[in-house]
């Protein structure tokens, strides 16, 4: 049967305190509303349509990658009128429509697939996603007749006594027959304690029609939803935990599991170990038997296998095998670590390529240049890439040996198998095989400290 989806995003978040507009806030590095979006086009559901009004530019440049379709509420009357502003996008269309809200971060592909399949094969004019809940707060409570069939939904701000009571709550997300929920948006009213249109009134509607309406039920995890910072904390944790639980199942080794933060597109290998206060972001791949000790912050990179990384911030860049990185290290965008190679402390590399075996130890920056292999960096050398107007690129030959506080002054050529004595300042290129020295001859006044009576 045709699928399609709606997503509600064009509420204001008001309670979030933010000038972002609540879509747009991530759990676990990613969008709430693409976290929607992705789970939906896991289950191959290719017609997405996202209601958009408050912040409706920034919520489109938000989701412009994804490709969907948009409708717009110019002003939020409520989520029954969300869903009218669609009907554009669901007229003519036959089959089901499942509907979604952007501040729902934590669907899965299971869950959403359970729902259409319980919807289809029932044959349900309406099916409401539901959870129970011992403390049900201000989520909309299902209400069912003596034959525990559902009978409508009512809104926290407008529940009696008893209906306060009822622990089954409404997620916000259901599957409809397309055809029936046309049919009954015109229907809706707003008399009601918010004095808004609410998709939820459907149901009675359809009931009271004689048409046929399910529930199927979920864990709470499946369907909180986001409306406060304090409640984005509560998305994050249990995101994290599903992500940290699948890297475990995958063979990744997290020494503790509450205190690593991973983002979902983090891909690990296995028997690589993650220590505590981690945080791995962005699309970083990280790859087989590498030890991530405390402290590190590691962005859009690769990492190859048997890589050792301390206390360092590495964005953008690769790490070759066998590679030891930090502690204290900076690896800067646009780098590429060969293997074997040592980054040690204080040590930054902003867009430079360092060759296999080449031994940076300490104290050390390198910036624009190209490093070959089997060169050994002295305590304190520093690449001048930046005359104060431009950036300049520096090339340094295989098995060259720079000496402690050297500074090699770009644009310059190191070439291979040379020799640079320590302290000096290199403006001109170093033939291969050569020893260069650059810096003051050193004189001795003897007896001058006598002679001066010092
Ligand atoms: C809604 C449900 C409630 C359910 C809860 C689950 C209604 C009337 N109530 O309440 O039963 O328990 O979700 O989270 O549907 N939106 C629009 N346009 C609007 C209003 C809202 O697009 O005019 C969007 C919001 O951006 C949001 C979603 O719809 O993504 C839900 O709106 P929200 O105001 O958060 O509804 P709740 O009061 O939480
Ligand atoms: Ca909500």
């Amino acid at each position: 049967m045709y699928k399609c989806t709606i997503i509600l995003a064009a509420g204001q978040g008001s309670r979030m305190k933010s000038d972002i507009p609540k879509m747009l806030h991530k759990v676990c590095g990613k969008e709430m509303i693409n976290h929607v979006i992705d789970t939906l086009r896991k289950c191959d559901i290719e017609d997405i349509d996202v209601v958009i009004g408050n912040g409706a530019e920034k919520v489109k440049a938000g989701t412009e990658s994804r490709k969907v379709q948009y409708s717009v509420q110019k002003e939020q009357l409520g989520t029954g009128h969300a869903v009218m502003c669609a009907e554009d996008f669901l007229k003519g269309k036959k089959g089901t429509v499942a509907i979604f809200v952007g501040d729902g971060p934590l669907i899965t592909k299971t869950t959403v697939e359970k729902l259409f399949s319980y919807h289809e094969e029932n044959q349900y004019s309406a099916t409401i996603l539901t959870s129970i809940m011992e403390n049900p707060a201000k989520y909309g409570r299902i209400i069912r007749n003596e034959e525990n069939q559902v009978e409508k939904i009512v809104e926290f701000k407008d529940c009696n006594e008893e209906e306060v009571k009822v622990k089954e709550i409404n997620s916000g997300m259901y599957c409809f027959d397309i055809e029936s929920l046309l049919s009954t948006l015109s229907k809706l009213n707003n008399n009601n304690n918010q004095g808004e249109y609410y998709l939820t009134d459907v149901i009675e509607i359809l009931k009271k029609e004689g048409k046929k309406v399910g529930a199927v039920d979920v864990p709470v995890d499946e369907i909180t939803a986001v409306n406060s910072k304090v409640e984005l904390a509560v998305a994050e944790e249990i995101m994290r935990k599903r992500i940290n639980k699948k890297h475990m199942e995958n063979g990744v080794i997290l020494i503790d599991p509450n205190n690593v933060y991973i983002n979902c597109d983090v891909e690990i290998g296995k028997d690589t170990i993650i220590y505590p206060n981690n945080v791995i972001e962005g699309k970083t791949v990280i790859k087989d038997n590498c030890t991530i000790y405390p402290g590190c912050r590691i962005k859009d990179s690769v990492i190859e296998e048997n890589v050792t990384i301390q206390s360092s911030v590495i964005m953008e860049s690769t790490v070759g095998k066998e590679t030891t990185v930090g502690p204290f290290a900076y690896i800067r965008p646009q780098s590429v670590i060969g293997n074997k190679v040592k980054i040690g402390d204080f040590v930054e590399v902003k867009k430079s390529q360092i060759g296999d075996g080449t031994k940076i130890s300490h104290l050390t920056y390198i910036g624009d240049a190209e490093v070959g292999k089997n060169c050994n960096f002295g305590c304190g050398t520093v690449v001048v890439n930046y005359d104060g107007v431009n950036k300049h690129k520096t090339i340094v030959g295989d098995n060259s040996f720079i000496g402690c506080n050297t500074n090699l002054v770009s644009p310059v050529e190191v070439e291979s198998n040379t020799y640079i004595a320590a302290g000096s300042t290199i403006t001109e290129k170093v033939p291969e095989n050569a020893l260069a020295i650059a810096r003051a001859r050193q004189i001795n006044k003897e007896n001058w400290v006598k002679k001066n009576n010092k």
